[in-house]
This record gives structure tokens, C-alpha cells and sequence, in this order.
């Protein structure tokens, strides 16, 4: 794992972008897996920014997003893909045959795993994964004990992740219980992965990571076994 020392949340999230920006021009056809929460929102800003600005372009993009609640509808103001559309789609040149997020409504939740799995091997591998990483060390909604080999699967949320997102709803009893996810066995077979990390709140997490310990207790660690992971961290998150 390389670390990249950022400032503060601003000079992560340009550098992320930047660093997107500078994988997209290299590929044809690229897939890139993305992530929602408020850890990304400063670099989907920026590749606004950038299209607006005539330097990036994004009509030969697929995206594949980690994870959706299980019972929102996708026009539910809370939805992953209302977020993703309101944060970042809509703003740039992306059409909806691009973009794939879990169907959380599905009347079959096993099938529609099953069929995300397809669906991203049939676009070939993740080139370029977006990760944030959750207080208990969750990638994606996998939580504290998933296993390393599992795949996109519904998950039941811990009690400390719906507290930490509840600051998205009214209260924390409207925060669906359950999610689907990618598996970490999904989000390793990416290519590449960018973990972003911002913000006092993620210290203890991110220096639990550094240490460099695997085990399935903690999800991150997962990640100090693929070859290719950039950690892109802002001062607050590496002082604990
Ligand atoms: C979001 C996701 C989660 C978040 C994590 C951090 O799609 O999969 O793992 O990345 O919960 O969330 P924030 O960035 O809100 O602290």
C-alpha cells in the first residue's frame, strides 16, 4: 500500500481527482467503481470541475458503485443513486447505460447479486476502484468479520454504521437495516484501488490499517493484500 499525506480534505480530494483524471486518459474503455459518503463529495467536485472546464470527458466511462440499500427505491432522496446522480451524473457527460448501482428493490436479492457479479465481469475488470473507509474499518458495507473471498452479497448493517450515516436522514430508525454490497473479494479484483481517508474522526481506523495487521475482524486490512492500493490521507486522519 502507498501513502499519500495530504494537507487537509481539499488537497485530497484534488489529488484524487487528479489522479483519476490521469488513469482515465490513459485507458479506452475505462471501468471505474465508485463510492458515496462524505469522503468522496470534495473529488466528484473537482471532476465537475474539470469537465466544466473542457479538460475531462467521461463518454467512454463505465461505473460500477459499491453498494445500495436493501427497500429504497433508486428516486428515494436517500438512495445511492440519488446521491450519485445529485453529486456527480448529472453534472457531467454520463448517460444511464453507463452507470450500474445495486438494485435495492429487487424482489429477488440473490439473483440481483448474482447478476451485478455478471455484469462486472462482463465489463471486464475494475480498473480503478474509490474506496472510503468506515469507523469499524468497513470497505463497501462489509463489515467486521466478511470474509476476504466473498462477492456482491446482502449484508445486515452494523449498529455504529447506521448511527454514522444516520447524519443523512431525519433519525436513525429511518436508516434501512440492510444493504447489498460489493464482496471484498469483489473489490480486490479491481486493478487498482484508491482509499480516501479524511478527518480526526477516521484516525483510529486508518492507524489500525497502517499497522498492517490482515484479519477478517477488520475489512480494511483486506487491502494489504492487492498489489496495487494508493491510501490518499489527510493530516487530521494520520494525527491519532
Ligand atoms: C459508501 C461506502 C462506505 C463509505 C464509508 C465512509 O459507498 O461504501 O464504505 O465509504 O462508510 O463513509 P464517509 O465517507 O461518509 O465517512
Amino acid at each position: 500500500m502507498e501513502l499519500i499525506q495530504a494537507k487537509d480534505y481539499q488537497d485530497m480530494s484534488q489529488r484524487a481527482c487528479s489522479l483519476v483524471l490521469e488513469r482515465l486518459r490513459g485507458m479506452e474503455d475505462p471501468v471505474l467503481g465508485l463510492a458515496t459518503g462524505s469522503t468522496p463529495e470534495g473529488m466528484y467536485n473537482c471532476l465537475i470541475e474539470a469537465y466544466r472546464k473542457g479538460e475531462a470527458s467521461f463518454n467512454n466511462l463505465t461505473t460500477f458503485n459499491l453498494d445500495e440499500y436493501v427497500g429504497l427505491k433508486k428516486e428515494h432522496p436517500k438512495s445511492y443513486h440519488s446521491y450519485m446522480k445529485e453529486k456527480l451524473f448529472k453534472h457531467i457527460n454520463i448517460g444511464e447505460d453507463q452507470i450500474h448501482l445495486p438494485n435495492g428493490t429487487a424482489v429477488d436479492l440473490d439473483s440481483e447479486c448474482l447478476e451485478y457479479e455478471k455484469l462486472i465481469k462482463n465489463a471486464g475488470k475494475i480498473d480503478l476502484q474509490i474506496l472510503g473507509i468506515g469507523l469499524n474499518g468497513h470497505i463497501g458495507f462489509n463489515e467486521p468479520g466478511t470474509s476476504f473471498e466473498s462477492r456482491t452479497h446482502m449484508v445486515e448493517l452494523d449498529e455504529s454504521t447506521r448511527k454514522a450515516n444516520a447524519r443523512f436522514f431525519s433519525s436513525i430508525e429511518e436508516v434501512p437495516k440492510k444493504a447489498v454490497t460489493m464482496g471484498i473479494g469483489t473489490i480486490l479484483d479491481s486493478k487498482e484501488i484508491i482509499l480516501l481517508v479524511s478527518g480526526k474522526n477516521k484516525a483510529a481506523a486508518l492507524a489500525r490499517l497502517l499497522k498492517g495487521e490482515v484479519s477478517e475482524s477488520f475489512p480494511a486490512s483486506a487491502l494489504g493484500e492487492h498489489p496495487n492500493t494508493i491510501i490518499i490521507a489527510d493530516e487530521s486522519s494520520l494525527n491519532s
